[in-house]
């Protein structure tokens, strides 16, 4: 399924190596992914969440406070795809796996592919697959804007508050394939911006110029949480775009605080691949 990212060749797997017929090669870790990014654009500066990121993403999601809305989309994904048998999903911009799991369980005859820009985010989706004893998912360090899979292989990409690209996500869906794109609702942890920020405001809704698709359902996802620690307040917080915003002032205001009523809130869209 996998294409080389330097020739875009069909790569073969040979031992513990993916090869393909210009002879580039990719090695596959010990933890079973594979980097599928050229050196060229492994950059650090734009490789994604660093392993201090992917630490408390990890620690906060771990806490299933976002559960519900990872069932949500495996449900969604689930009714999206009616009863198609054995589909191929590609969970883009994947971060540490906690979402791409959930889908694993909930379709278990998916075959999933989850990829990242990060490896510290993709080698911990595997210590996530090997501790739940999850088979049906494969990961690769990859860049959303050149997904490393054939044309037209795949019946549904998700896209969960990552980058979204109309080209490549229209490129690797099969005719009809289905897209989900999630993203926080404007009331998405208003109470945690009314607790850091003098004058709050509202999320604006994110435009991603998908003009390849067309918009098949949209709906808002919300729910109320208590976020249990000041711990887990810090960690939700840090995984927000807001976080490189904030004053010391405002963080200090945050580590006030040992809990917090916090509204959950997601936009879940489905849009579905024009014909061309
Ligand atoms: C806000 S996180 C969301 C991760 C995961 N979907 C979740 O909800 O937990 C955004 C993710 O996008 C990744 N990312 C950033 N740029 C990317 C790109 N060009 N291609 C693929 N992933 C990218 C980051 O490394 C990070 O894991
Ligand atoms: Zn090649």
């Amino acid at each position: 399924m996998y294409i080389c990212p330097v020739c875009k060749k069909r790569l073969k797997k040979l031992d513990n190596v993916l090869h393909c017929q210009n002879g580039h090669s990719f090695d596959i870790a010990r933890k079973g992914y594979v980097n599928l990014l050229t050196t060229v654009k492994r950059n650090p500066k734009n490789s994604g969440d660093n392993t201090e990121m992917v630490k408390a993403r990890t620690s906060f999601l771990d806490k299933n406070y976002y559960l519900p809305l990872a069932q949500k989309i495996a449900k969604t994904a689930k009714d999206s795809l009616k009863s198609k048998k054995e589909p191929m999903i590609i969970d883009s911009g994947c971060g540490e796996g906690f979402y791409t799991c959930v889908y694993a369980q909930a379709l278990s005859d998916a075959q999933i592919f989850g990829i990242d820009i990060s490896k510290a985010a993709i080698s911990h989706c595997m210590t996530r697959v090997h501790l739940s004893g999850i088979t049906n998912c494969e990961f690769a360090v990859a860049s959303s804007f050149e997904l490393p899979f054939i044309k037209e292989c795949a019946d549904m990409v998700i896209s969960t508050f990552a980058p979204v690209s109309n080209d490549e996500y229209a490129r690797v869906l099969k005719s009809g394939g289905k897209l989900i794109v999630v993203s926080p609702s404007p009331k998405h942890l208003i109470e945690l911006k009314r607790a850091a920020y003098d004058k709050p405001y509202e999320n604006k809704p994110n435009v991603y110029g998908l003009n390849k698709f067309e918009l098949s359902s949209e709906q808002i996802f919300e729910y109320t949480q208590n976020i249990a620690s000041t711990q887990d307040i810090l960690d939700l917080f840090s995984m927000t775009p807001y976080y490189y915003k904030t004053s010391a002032e405002g963080i200090q205001r945050l580590k006030k605080l040992d809990s917090i009523e916090v509204t959950c809130g997601f936009c879940i869209q489905v849009y579905t691949k024009k014909k061309f």
